[in-house]
Formats: C-alpha cells, sequence, structure tokens
C-alpha cells in the first residue's frame, strides 16, 4: 500500500477538513505531517459544526486511527481543549489517537516570542495566528527544541528551563514585557494531561501499517502558497505544506505516496499579510466574502477575497505532483453574472505566465471571463445535476491544469460532497 496525501494548493482553508472527514471512511488512518494549532480544520455534519487545530480531521470516525507525526509543532495548551471540546468520551479519543514521540513542544515563551516579534516588524507583520508556531519550528532547526517523547524525562524540568532561559533573553532584547508564571503553570498541567495518550514511532508505525495492507490518508494543513520554500515568502508559515513534507513529516520514503489530492477554493481567500495577485477590493471580493462566511476558523480574522488565480495553481499541482483536483464552496459563486479567471500576470508590460520571484513585480492579473450560473447547488449530489455553466468553469480548470476534478463539494456539510 501507498499513503495518499491530501493539501491545499492555495494559501490555506481550502476545506481540508471538511473532505478529510468526507473521505475518513476509505482510509484506516489519517495523519497530521505538518503545522499546528495556526491550521483550523472545520468539519461538520449531523447538524454540528466541529474545528480541529491539531487532532486529524478523521478523529470522529469509529474505528480509525489518527497519528499525529513528527512534523507538527504541538501546544498541550491547545491540545487539551480540542480533545474536551470533541464531545467524544475521552476512552474513545484515547483509543483512535496516537502521538509521534518526535513531534515537537510549542512552549508558552514560544507563544510570547511570536507575539514579540510579530508587534517588532510593524507594518510589515506576516500577520502570523501567534499561536507560536515560527518559534518551535525555529527551536526545531537550531536543534534546541523539546519533543513529546522528552516530558517523561527525569531531565525535562531542567531542559524546560534552559530554554526558557534562552527565550527570556530574547523577549527581554524585543523589550516585550510579559508574565510568565500563570500560562507557565497551565502549560505544565496540559503536558501532565498529554501524558495520559499513546505516543508511537510514527516511522516504523506507519511501516507496519502500510506493510498490513492499511490505507493511510495524510492531511495538509495549510496551504502551497504558505510553504517555508515555496510560498510567498516572507508571508509564508514556517514548515513545508508540500507534499514532500508528509515524507518528512511522517517518516514515509517517497517512493510510498501514492495519489496527490489537491484541493482549491472555486475562487480563492488569504488571511495574514503579504501579495494575493487576484484580490479584490470591492463589492464582489464582499459578496465572496459575505457568502462563503469568509472569516478565520483559528483567529476570526476577515479573509481577503479575489478569484482564481492559474499560474499559482499551476505551480501548486507541479510542486505536489497533485493527480486529482477537488474543487471545494463550488456553491459560493451561485449567482454571479460571470466568472473570472486569472490565467497569466502582467510583468514589466509583458504577459507571464509563471510565477515571478516576488509576487509584487506583478502588475495586474490578467482574466479571461466565463459565463456564471444562477442555480442554487447546494441540493446537488451528483455531477449531471451540475449546471453547464459550472461545469464548463471545471472544464477549463481540468484543461489548464492538466489535472482531473474528481470532487466538488457544494456546501460545508459532509452529506454536500459529489464524487465524480
Ligand atoms: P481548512 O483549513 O482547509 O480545513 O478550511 P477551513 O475549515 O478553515 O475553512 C473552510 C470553510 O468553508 C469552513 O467554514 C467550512 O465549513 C466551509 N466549507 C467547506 N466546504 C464548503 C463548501 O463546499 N461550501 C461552503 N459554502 N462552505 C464550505
Ligand atoms: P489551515 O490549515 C490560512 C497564515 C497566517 C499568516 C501566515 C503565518 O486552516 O488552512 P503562522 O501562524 O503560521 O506563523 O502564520 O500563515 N496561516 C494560515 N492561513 N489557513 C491556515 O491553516 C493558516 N495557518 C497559518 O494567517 O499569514
Ligand atoms: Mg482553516
Amino acid at each position: 500500500m501507498k499513503i495518499d496525501i491530501l493539501l491545499g494548493l492555495q494559501w490555506g482553508d481550502e476545506g481540508k477538513g471538511k473532505i478529510v472527514d468526507a473521505l475518513t471512511a476509505k482510509y484506516d488512518i489519517i495523519t497530521r505531517f505538518q503545522g499546528g494549532p495556526n491550521a483550523g480544520h472545520t468539519l461538520e455534519f449531523d447538524g454540528a459544526k466541529h474545528v480541529l487545530h491539531l487532532i486529524p480531521s478523521g478523529i470522529f470516525h469509529e474505528g480509525k486511527i489518527n497519528i499525529i507525526g513528527n512534523g507538527v509543532v504541538l501546544d498541550p495548551v491547545v491540545f487539551r481543549k480540542e480533545v474536551e471540546s470533541l464531545g467524544l468520551p475521552l476512552p474513545v479519543i484515547r483509543e483512535r489517537l496516537l502521538i509521534s514521540v518526535k513531534t515537537h513542544l510549542i512552549m508558552p515563551t514560544h507563544r510570547l516570542l511570536d507575539a514579540a516579534s510579530e508587534a517588532s516588524k510593524g507594518d510589515s507583520k506576516i500577520g502570523s495566528t501567534l499561536r507560536g508556531i515560527g518559534p518551535a519550528y525555529t527551536d526545531k532547526i537550531a536543534r534546541s527544541g523539546l519533543r513529546i517523547g522528552d516530558i517523561t524525562s527525569s531531565d525535562f524540568m531542567s531542559m524546560y528551563r534552559k530554554r526558557t532561559t534562552d527565550h527570556i533573553r530574547l523577549l527581554n532584547s524585543y523589550n516585550y514585557s510579559f508574565s510568565l508564571e500563570e500560562i507557565e503553570k497551565e502549560w505544565f498541567d496540559c503536558i501532565e494531561y498529554l501524558k495520559q495518550f499513546s505516543t508511537v514511532n510514527c516511522e516504523y508505525e506507519i511501516d507496519t501499517a502500510l506493510r498490513n495492507e492499511k490505507s493511510i490518508l495524510a492531511e495538509g494543513a495549510q496551504g502551497t502558497m504558505l510553504d517555508v520554500d515555496f510560498g510567498t515568502y516572507p508571508f509564508v508559515t514556517s514548515s513545508n505544506t508540500v507534499a514532500a513534507g508528509a515524507c518528512t513529516g511522517l517518516g514515509v520514503a517517497p517512493s510510498k505516496t501514492g495519489e496527490v489530492f489537491g484541493i482549491i477554493k472555486a475562487y480563492c481567500t488569504r488571511v495574514g499579510s503579504g501579495p494575493f495577485p487576484t484580490e479584490l477590493h470591492d463589492a464582489t471580493g464582499q459578496l465572496m466574502r459575505d457568502r462563503g462566511n469568509e472569516y478565520g476558523s483559528t483567529t476570526g480574522r476577515p479573509r481577503r477575497c479575489g478569484w482564481i488565480d492559474l499560474p499559482a495553481l499551476k505551480y501548486a499541482v507541479m510542486i505536489n505532483g497533485v493527480t486529482q483536483l477537488f474543487i471545494m464552496k463550488a456553491d459560493v459563486l451561485s449567482g454571479f453574472d460571470e466568472i473570472k479567471v486569472c490565467t497569466s500576470y502582467k510583468v514589466r508590460g509583458e504577459a507571464k505566465a509563471e510565477l515571478p520571484y516576488c509576487l509584487d513585480e506583478i502588475e495586474e492579473p490578467l482574466y479571461v471571463t466565463l459565463p456564471g450560473w444562477k442555480e442554487d447547488i447546494t441540493k446537488c449530489r451528483s455531477w449531471s445535476e451540475l449546471p453547464q455553466a459550472m461545469v464548463e468553469y471545471i472544464g477549463f480548470i481540468e484543461k489548464e491544469t492538466g489535472v482531473a476534478v474528481t470532487i466538488i463539494s457544494v456546501g460545508p456539510d459532509r452529506s454536500q460532497t459529489i464524487f465524480r
């Protein structure tokens, strides 16, 4: 067996949580391989809505195993709150959830450092979710992070103090005022809570599962344009959100990866700072925000909205080796007279179909215009029920990217999913 990878091809919030939940029935194991509580993955079923930050989106399904991989950064405080908010009995969650011993911990000082660093940047701030992601990954790469496997060590407290001392020095250099006592106490309480969950060597766990013919889905967080190497640097997150990240974030060889499912919204959104070539600052953008309820699942911030961006999408398809495309939130575009698709960018007066080094070099996006559709599609459950103009829009995306669209999502509920 091979491990399938599902990831966002835009700037995050494409609807990964919804579709992972809808696909979980087909898999034995669901894993997260990067990111941390900056993610907010929304699932809706049986009239209830759940937002997951750290726990893989397969957690609500009986008999499925969910693994938090080594590539994730885990905040024990967020973790505890999330476990307690699931509405599932604790023994059930403990049975369904495994955590890699190599997963790095987000410390209270990481959260403070995130805030201090953003405050120091003024107008050029990243727009971070302030969950401590950047500082935790910084420590990981600097070889000074704390991992889940350390929490049972008799040295854990001294390791913690050593890191914190360094962090405090840095916080003082930012002239950042803070008080640690209370958040530190809460953090240690949550470390104790964490100890009741099973930890594993994720790489062995997955290897054994694959040998035993188990099917595995890796659930990406954020999106390709937020990747630390290939996104709109420096306005990115601090992990590799691309398909290759699943290999390092779980300990899986590239030869053992299978399908790569790329998820896109039928339009485009971004939350936080940084370039967004097709962003709309007008009433059309506001209409997308209103109809799509485009407010961040983690921070509640309004998401910036715009038309679909094919040069960025083709880039994401290339980097990830996408084998199937899923189009989410197609229902949000119902009622628009026309749909615009950015097919190239004007850079120094010339049309370019490739992403320039710096997206700020883009003078304007160049669009083709396709007819819109008026029909409400939220009740459609088969491909043949979709309006002709929408089928043409999908066909245009398929032709341009060279990848087949195999799922269309027509609403936030698990049932509002059309498999082709
Ligand atoms: P993720 O981070 O990729 O999991 O996406 P988020 O959960 O942050 O944001 C997607 C939002 O769109 C959530 O509020 C979902 O409930 C919602 N959603 C997902 N699919 C659809 C869809 O097809 N139509 C509509 N209208 N909403 C959707
Ligand atoms: P999901 O998994 C959308 C954005 C932040 C900010 C930048 C860096 O729900 O799609 P960070 O907290 O990582 O330091 O923030 O990345 N960002 C996301 N945007 N969806 C996400 O996750 C995001 N996670 C981080 O807004 O611009
Ligand atoms: Mg989200």
